[in-house]
């Protein structure tokens, strides 16, 4: 039995897939139960009318090219949150199995275990170094059930990307054990290469990837876990049949030309120079106490008053995240790097 099979739920191994309509189109379709026509008032060249290519191959192709992994290592989903949703459903036994997350981190790795039922374990960050992973800690505490360990670099909320050799570390650690997932939704932020490029010799390691951050893409949702082909092929079982609807299969694939991701280069530029310039500016903001170094597309920051800074920049016509919530920041928000003119509107709101 190989240690996927061992990992996941057995009634997920063992489970029939559903077989959707034959993908052959070099025939005409007959067989899907569509309307022969496009929609009544829709753009007859969308082809919304037809079930789209399930695991469309053009779309793993580049983006296997684009994150420089095989295609048998791509599972392309409806933005990364469905690949955590994918991963917990086919590795927790509800009620017995448990992920473990590093908090203050992004919520859905917890809210996804939480509706498969299974138990969510911390190992927080250590704030005094940066929100640096405490590998001790969370090795101790992920225990025999523990099937998948979240870790997000660069960090929502805090900003911070996680050394990379603690996180090899980790891998290596949990090897047959548990699924290391690495969730770079952040990374194109960073300039710092994937972690996907140690697939090979990490078979436990998972890499989430997006569309919806540099790319711009947040509205088509488009996200990619990159993981061991029989991760991959596990996870095909259980994804929707018809999982990336048409106009975010060509959202996606325009977005992917060489032209674009030349243009998309220049974007990034002008977005990171404008984090520098917001991440001065609010360094000079008496009332701001804190403020943590950015690795990503966001600020996080500590107020004297972060209610009231959060009311002035409603004010101002500008929403920023309260991540008061979050353990250890009841001070503090998260900034969204927006345009120049939106960031010096929200530094004028707290000047
Ligand atoms: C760390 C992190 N991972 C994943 C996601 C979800 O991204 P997607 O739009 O690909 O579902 C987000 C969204 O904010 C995020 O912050």
């Amino acid at each position: 039995m190989s240690w996927v099979t061992a990992l996941a739920r057995p009634d997920i191994v063992a489970l029939k897939v559903y077989e959707h309509a034959a993908w052959r189109p070099q025939l005409e379709r007959l067989h899907a139960n569509e309307l022969p026509w496009s929609p009544a008032g829709g753009d007859p060249r969308s082809g919304v009318n037809r079930y789209p290519e399930p695991q469309p191959r053009a779309l793993i192709e580049r983006l296997a090219g684009l994150y420089g992994v095989a295609a048998d290592s791509v599972l392309v989903g409806r933005g990364s949150d469905e690949a955590i949703d994918l991963l917990c459903r086919a590795f927790c036994r509800a009620g017995q199995d448990a992920v473990l997350v590093c908090p203050p981190t992004f919520g859905m790795y917890s809210v996804s275990a939480r509706i498969q039922g299974a138990q969510v374990l911390t190992a927080p960050l250590c704030m005094e170094r940066g929100f640096a992973l405490d590998e001790p800690q969370l090795l101790e505490r992920c225990t025999r059930e523990t099937k998948l360990v979240f870790l997000c670099s660069p960090n929502n909320p805090t900003g911070n990307l996680l050394e990379e050799q603690a996180m090899v570390r980790v891998a290596r650690a949990l090897a047959g054990r548990a699924i290391v997932v690495v969730d770079e939704a952040y990374l194109e932020f960073a300039h710092r290469p994937s972690l996907a490029r140690r697939l090979g010799e990490l078979p436990n390691l998972a890499v989430l990837r997006t569309l919806s951050k540099a790319h711009g893409l947040a509205g088509a949702r488009c996200g990619t876990l990159l993981a061991d082909p029989e991760v991959i092929r596990l996870l095909r079982k259980i994804i929707p049949p018809y999982a990336i609807p048409k106009p975010t299969l060509d959202a996606a694939l325009s977005r992917l030309t060489p032209e674009a991701i030349a243009a998309g280069k220049e974007q990034l530029a002008a977005l990171l120079a404008e984090r520098a310039r917001l991440m001065k500016a609010l360094a000079g903001l008496p009332r701001i106490l804190r403020l943590w170094p950015s690795d990503s597309n966001f600020i996080l920051a500590e107020f004297d008053d972060a209610g009231a800074a959060l009311e002035q920049g409603c004010r101002a016509g500008l929403l920023v995240r309260d991540a008061r919530g979050y353990p250890g920041l009841g001070r503090a928000l998260r900034i969204t790097v927006g345009t120049a003119e939106q960031n010096s509107r929200l530094l004028e709101a707290w000047s």
